[in-house]
């Protein structure tokens, strides 16, 4: 169990009232494709991954971003039971998708850093503690399956 302050609540809440899915998810996705190339293997199906270009230009990279990115709200609606909302995550990025949890990190990371990009001057501290305490234990929850 979690222990959140109210401060870090409001932030979680703030950041994600005022997120630009449509923008921030298929960047973050495509950075993490570009930058640690061996997390391509799972998108095969996906079309031309072939370079930097290929990549950012790739409508199912994009529309996966988005995805990707919504599937925090569930964090975000459930932070007390976080460990329970990505149980089925979990579940299927381990048992079908085989996605090692290191990964889980590295997407995340992409996530903080297109955000902080956005945000700029925002992008306090306090904020950014907050957001990577979040991000961390999601991600600690989707690797939940693998221990
Ligand atoms: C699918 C979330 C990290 C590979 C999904 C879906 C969500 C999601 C919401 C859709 C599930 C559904 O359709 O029911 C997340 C979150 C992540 C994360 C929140 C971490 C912050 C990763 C990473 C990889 C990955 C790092 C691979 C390196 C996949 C693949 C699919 C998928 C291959 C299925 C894509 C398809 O063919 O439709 N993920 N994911 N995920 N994820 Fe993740």
């Amino acid at each position: 169990m979690v222990n959140w302050s109210d401060s870090e609540r409001a932030i979680i809440t703030d950041i994600f009232s005022h997120m630009d899915y449509d923008d921030i998810g298929p960047k973050a996705l495509s950075r993490c494709l570009i930058v640690y190339p061996w997390t391509q293997r799972h998108f095969s199906g996906f079309g031309n991954l072939y370079n930097a270009e290929a990549i950012l230009g790739n409508a199912n990279v994009a529309a996966h971003g988005i995805k990707v990115l919504h599937g925090l709200d569930r964090g975000v609606k459930n932070m007390d039971k976080i460990v329970d909302a990505y149980a089925e995550l979990s579940m299927l990025h381990s048992e079908k998708l085989h996605v090692d949890p290191d990964n889980f990190k590295l997407l995340s990371d992409c996530i903080t850093i297109v955000v902080a990009a956005k945000m700029g001057h925002a992008f306090t501290p306090e904020i950014q503690g907050a957001f990577q305490k979040f991000l961390a234990v999601v991600v600690s929850a989707l690797g939940k399956q693998y221990h």
